[in-house]
């Protein structure tokens, strides 16, 4: 007989694309996706640890199964991903009607884990090497993930797909939980990224994005031979299908020259980078052991803008750290002003135990200032966002039609006409009236109005051609 599966997804796109994964695994074994998780048999939750705030969700959602689990005791739940990693054994004590803990390294073994629980064998995990409990290959092995099967109906669409080149995290900043619980950085093989790309194309992809944490330092050797990620890009852009590549996240310090000339110089590279900064004050930065300062951040910032045209920069902040003073802020604050980020993703310090942060730097910042910086830089930043937006009504750009807008989603709307949604080349978001059968689609739109996050637009129908209204294609 069937099984039916429920999985819950949070964190970032790595934790989107292992969820793929495992769906895929288990469909292998028969399984169907359901969306309620009263008619699933097993019930999966892929967890993060980035701040606790996304752990006491998924604990929360835990705890509302406990009744399910005692009427049902048949069905299996399962804990996957980071916080799996990081809690371990624990989570068995705070929720004992869990059965079945994988890290995000071990994610293969699920549907083995999963057949073993119901075949009474009783409470399952498997966990990768923390950081300093075995040798450094033994580590890395236990940390790799599995790629191979895909699963279409996960992606974000059906024309988008996310492909890992790059697991782990070295640069241990002292905030960050990410390097203990996803393992050392390592560079998947060129070859079988390609081999990835060229299947999802096959099956329809129109755009890729290429996962890590730090994705612009992806290096792989072999031999004498070192590809980088300005190599991958260009072999990736000889296949036919492909319209738009992108890449996150990108660390400052490895904005290279040789990336930044092959985004410039490869159309379908979009001319969108995600660069989290963190912060404006070098003394944070160091606190943070973010290996640059502000002013490194700063010429980077220039050389985008003198290579790439078009571009669009989008940036990570953390306000409150341990000891960020007002001045400290400010200066963030101005750095925000001085590089108006397309947008910025901003956080509040989350003390993670096991971090160098939590061990030696007091989390001294009251939560109300945290909250303050937090409304105070993204009003800033929003303010940028808006403007920026404001300059695009009037002009025409190329947008990748994702589908309906969610909007149009919730309003259950099937007529003929509907809100629309794609995206630039450079990542901004455009919604317009339209028709479902434009989903997949490159539509030349012009914009007449303007949201800080959203533009406004209508598809262009004169047949007056293309030396009449020049397809602006940077944007
Ligand atoms: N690898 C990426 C980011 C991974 S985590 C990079 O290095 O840029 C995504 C974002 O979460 C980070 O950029 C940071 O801004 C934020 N973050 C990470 N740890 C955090 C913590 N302990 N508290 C608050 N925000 C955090
Ligand atoms: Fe975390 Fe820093 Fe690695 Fe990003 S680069 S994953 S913030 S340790
Ligand atoms: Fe969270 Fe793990 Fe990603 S901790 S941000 S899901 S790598």
């Amino acid at each position: 007989m069937t099984q039916r599966l429920y999985i819950e997804t949070v964190g970032c796109q790595m934790n989107m694309l292992d969820s793929e994964l495992v769906v895929a695994s288990l469909r292998n074994r028969g399984y169907e996706l359901t969306a309620d998780p009263k008619q699933a048999d097993t019930i999966l939750f892929n967890t993060c640890s980035v701040r606790q705030h996304a752990e006491d969700k998924v604990y929360s959602n835990l705890g509302k199964l406990r009744r399910l689990k005692q009427e049902h005791p048949e069905k299996v739940i399962g804990v996957l991903g980071c916080m799996a990693q990081k809690d371990q054994h624990s989570i068995f004590r705070r929720a004992p009607y869990v059965d079945l803990i994988v890290g995000p390294g071990q994610l293969h073994q699920v549907p083995d884990l999963v057949e073993r629980v119901q075949q009474g064998e009783g409470q399952q995990a498997e966990l990768s090497l923390g950081r300093t409990d075995g040798s450094n290959d033994a580590i890395k092995r236990s940390h790799e993930s599995f790629d191979p099967l895909r699963d279409p109906t996960m992606r974000p669409t059906p024309w988008q797909a996310y492909v890992r080149i790059q697991i782990g995290c070295d640069k241990f900043c002292t905030y960050c939980i990410v390097p203990s619980v996803r393992g050392p950085e390592q560079g998947r093989p060129p070859a079988d990224i390609v081999r990835e790309a060229r299947t999802l194309a096959d099956q329809g992809c129109l755009e890729i994005t290429l996962l890590g944490q730090t994705v612009n330092s992806y290096r792989y050797r072999e031999g004498d031979k070192t590809t980088t990620l300005a190599g991958l890009l260009h072999q990736l852009h000889e296949i036919d299908g492909l319209l738009r590549l992108k890449f996150v996240t990108n660390y400052p310090k490895d904005m290279s020259e040789e990336l930044l000339q092959t985004v410039a110089g490869l159309p379908k590279c979009s001319p969108y980078l995600h660069v989290p900064a963190q912060s404006g004050s070098n003394r944070v930065l160091e606190q943070m052991k973010r290996g640059y300062t502000v002013e490194d951040y700063r010429e980077m910032m220039q050389r985008i803008r003198k290579r790439v045209s078009g571009y669009a920069v989008s940036s990570d902040f953390i306000v409150g750290f341990s000891g960020e003073t007002d001045r400290d802020f400010e200066q963030t604050v101005e750095l925000v002003e001085e590089c108006r980020f397309k947008n910025s993703f901003i956080f509040k310090y989350s003390e993670r135990p096991g971090t160098k942060g939590a061990d030696q730097l007091p989390d001294d910042i009251p939560e109300a200032v945290k909250k303050q910086r937090n409304n105070d830089l993204l009003a800033v930043q929003n303010a940028i966002s808006a403007e920026d937006n404001q300059a695009f009504i009037g002009r025409q750009v190329e947008v990748l039609v994702e589908g309906p807008s969610k909007a149009s989603r919730e309003s259950g709307s099937d007529g003929p006409v509907m809100q629309m949604v794609g995206r630039t080349h450079c990542d901004r978001i455009v919604v317009f009236e339209g028709n479902e059968r434009q989903a997949g689609q490159l539509m030349p739109v012009v914009i007449y109005e303007s949201r800080p996050h959203t533009l406004f637009g209508e598809v262009v129908t004169t047949c007056s051609g293309p030396d009449v209204f020049a397809v602006d294609l940077s944007a």
